[in-house]
This record gives structure tokens, C-alpha cells and sequence, in this order.
């Protein structure tokens, strides 16, 4: 049986897709409490993600059964939170976001101009996406740092088996938003926030919990994914000698992305919970299940790409499942992939003789991929 935590799991995600694939469509996973069902075949992800009936989000996202809150929900109310924030991002809200990303990344790499040896996670690529969403969100960017410890915390509580080791953090969150929201009632700006503290439902103001809690989906989803992509394709690029291609734009970058999305998803899956007895093949997965929706192994998946498992930068075809698929299909891709673009753009216009120094450091949780540290020099 596969160990989604063993060092070789945790080092390379095409170990586990090849692992995944070679074996039954359907397996329960016993190496977690609770157990889960994991399903890697792009078609059987897909189908899970297309039946959201079925396949339900409001038990929670991660391994734990978690209440239902904002969009981790289920229609109707998923239908009025996601509709409730939608339109920030929707293209042409993106697109306008552009030259302050440009102008952000330029302040980031203006901050190592002087060191010859530097930490990319540190400079740049963490600090990009926080700042972006803080700016949209309307929360003042005093300590990214500290933004980013409860980014951290939420993210570390998914994928724990005790996620009360991180309440602490998250009730410090709690009341930061609650300050700021009481601040966006008494004055008006037109914020993504400012809209969450006066929404309505059925003419009553929306309960508390829901614009926290939506609040801080929309504020931990979109961190250290988008951090983990502009990692991910760095790293990538040195390991593969395709540093020089890169920087001498031998390739068009936005398929790039897209093929570091498929290659190296930063959320390797998600889960939802079936809400009766499903048969998939032969296997049938009791109603009340967790099930993990493995996209880093769908994205391998032979019967979906050719040569899954070589990285071929302006692959065309399907479509990666990184960002999900139907009605929960991640909201904030355009930016994720807008910010990604501005940050490697920035990154080889000021650096292109940059080397990698080491591997750094993985992220812990085992269904992300990405790097906490990533030293490069220039
Ligand atoms: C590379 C970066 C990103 C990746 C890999 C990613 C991945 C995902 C995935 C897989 C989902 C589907 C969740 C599910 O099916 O349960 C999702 C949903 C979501 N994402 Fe992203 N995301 C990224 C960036 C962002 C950004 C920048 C934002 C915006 C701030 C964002 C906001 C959201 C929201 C609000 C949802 C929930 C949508 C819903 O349930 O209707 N994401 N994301």
C-alpha cells in the first residue's frame, strides 16, 4: 500500500502518480485517521468533480470532516457566496491588476539588488500574491509575515489529523477580521471586504461566521498555491537545464505555466464526501466517505497525456485538473496565472544568470507540492 508521507512521496509527485496509476481506480487509504478513498485516473477526477451532487464540497475540503462555510459549501449557499465575490475576478478585474503586480515584483527584486545570494520563496515569490490579495481584499499590508503565519496555520490544519494544534493561530485571525470588518461597516471603500461587511441574503445581512469565513477562503487560497507555482516552475527549470531556454524565451511562457501546472500542481488533490454509496468500476465507496481527488496523478495520466511524465513546455491538450473542474473550479486562476507570469517575466529580465543554490525546502503538507525556501544566486 502506498505511503502518501514517505520520503519518496514527499520528494517527487510523479513517484506517487506512477504509484496511483499502476494500481485499482478506486483504493482506500488506511495511512490516514480518518481513512479515504483516493481516486488518480483523469476521467474518474473529472466525473468526481462534475457530480457535485454526489461528490459533496460541504463537509470540507481536506481529509477531516470539517461544517460547511463560504464556498467550501454546497449549492444554494455556494451558489450566493461564490456569487458574492465573483465579479473581482473576473478577466477584465484581473487584467487591471497587471501593472501594479509589475510594480510589486520590481519592489521585491529592488530589496536583493544589493545581495549576490538570496532566497526566491522569500523575496518574491511569497510575498507577490500576498500583497496583490491583501491590496484587493482591502486589508492594510502592515506584517506579510504575520499574514503569512495564518496562511500557514490554515493551510497546516487541512491536511492534519489534529487540526486543533492550529486553532490558536486561527482565532488570532479571527479577531484581526473582526476589527477590520467593524472598520469597513463605519466607512465605505469599495473593497472585496468592504463588499463582504454590508453583504445581504434574503434583505438580513449575511451571518458573521459566513463573511469571516469566506473572508479567509479567499485570502488562504489563493497564497501559497500561486507561491507554490512561480517555486515549482524556478526549481523545475534548473532541474530540467531549462534556465537558458527560459530566459532566452525559446518557449512560449504561458504554456509553460500551464504544463508546471499539470506537472507539478501545487495542490497535489482536494477531497469531498460522498453523500450516498457510489460505484466506481468495481469498487463501491459507502455514502459518508472522504475521497481524495488526486489531480497530481490524473495529470499523469497516459490515457489522458502522451509521455505524461516528461515535461514538454509548450504542451497543448487537455486541460490540467490543478485548478479543479464544474462549479468549484478555482476562482482565482486568471490572477494565479497573471501573477505568475509578472513574477517570471521580472525574474528573467533582472536575473538571467541567476543559479540555483539548493533544492530548499518542501512545504509539509502531504497534498501540496511546493518550497518554503528556494536559494538562488545572481
Ligand atoms: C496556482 C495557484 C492556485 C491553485 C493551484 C488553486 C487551486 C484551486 C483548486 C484546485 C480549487 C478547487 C477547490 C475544490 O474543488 O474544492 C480552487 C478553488 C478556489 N480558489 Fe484557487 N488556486 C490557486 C490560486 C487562487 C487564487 C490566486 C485565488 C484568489 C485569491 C484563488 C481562490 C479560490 C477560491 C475562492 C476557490 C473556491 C471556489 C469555489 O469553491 O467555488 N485561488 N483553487
Amino acid at each position: 500500500m502506498i505511503d502518501l508521507m514517505s520520503a519518496d512521496a514527499m520528494a517527487d509527485p510523479g513517484w506517487v502518480a506512477s504509484e496511483l496509476l499502476a494500481g485499482e481506480r478506486v483504493i482506500l487509504y488506511k495511512g490516514f485517521n480518518p481513512p479515504f478513498y483516493i481516486v488518480s485516473r483523469y476521467a474518474d477526477v473529472e466525473s468526481v468533480l462534475r457530480q457535485p451532487d454526489v461528490f459533496i464540497s460541504g463537509q470540507g475540503q481536506g481529509p477531516n470532516f470539517a461544517p460547511a462555510s463560504g464556498v467550501v459549501s454546497d449549492p444554494p449557499d455556494h451558489t450566493f457566496y461564490r456569487g458574492l465575490v465573483q465579479d473581482y475576478f473576473q478577466p477584465k478585474a484581473i487584467a487591471s491588476l497587471e501593472p501594479r503586480l509589475k510594480q510589486i515584483a520590481k519592489e521585491q527584486l529592488d530589496t536583493v539588488a544589493a545581495e549576490r545570494a538570496w532566497d526566491l520563496h522569500d523575496t518574491l515569490a511569497f510575498p507577490l500574491p500576498i500583497r496583490i490579495i491583501c491590496e484587493v481584499l482591502g486589508v492594510p499590508v502592515d506584517d506579510i509575515w504575520q499574514f503569512k503565519r495564518w496562511s500557514d496555520a490554515s493551510v497546516a490544519a487541512l491536511a492534519a489529523e489534529d487540526p486543533s494544534m492550529f486553532a490558536a493561530e486561527a482565532e488570532k485571525l479571527r479577531e484581526y477580521l473582526i476589527e477590520l470588518f467593524d472598520k469597513k461597516r463605519r466607512q465605505r471603500d469599495g473593497t472585496l471586504l468592504d463588499r463582504m461587511a454590508h453583504a445581504e441574503r434574503d434583505g438580513q445581512p449575511i451571518p458573521e461566521q459566513e463573511a469571516l469565513s469566506l473572508t479567509g477562503q479567499m485570502f488562504v487560497a489563493g497564497n501559497e498555491t500561486t507561491t507554490s507555482l512561480i517555486t515549482n516552475f524556478v526549481w523545475r527549470m534548473f532541474k530540467l537545464d531549462l534556465w537558458q531556454d527560459f530566459v532566452e524565451n525559446r518557449f512560449d511562457l504561458d504554456l509553460a505555466i500551464n504544463e508546471s501546472l499539470r506537472f507539478d500542481p501545487p495542490l497535489l488533490a482536494l477531497f469531498r464526501t460522498t453523500a450516498r454509496d457510489v460505484a466506481i468500476g468495481d469498487a463501491t465507496i459507502p455514502a459518508g466517505s472522504k475521497v481524495m481527488t488526486h489531480y497530481g496523478a490524473a495529470n499523469r495520466d497516459p490515457d489522458a497525456y502522451d509521455d505524461p511524465n516528461t515535461f514538454a513546455p509548450e504542451r497543448r491538450g487537455k486541460t490540467p485538473l490543478s485548478f479543479g473542474l464544474g462549479i468549484h473550479i478555482c476562482l482565482g486562476r486568471e490572477l494565479a496565472r497573471l501573477e505568475a507570469r509578472v513574477a517570471l517575466n521580472a525574474l528573467r529580465e533582472r536575473y538571467p544568470k541567476l543559479t540555483l543554490e539548493s533544492d530548499g525546502v518542501r512545504i509539509p503538507p502531504f497534498f501540496f507540492w511546493g518550497r518554503s525556501k528556494l536559494p538562488v544566486r545572481s
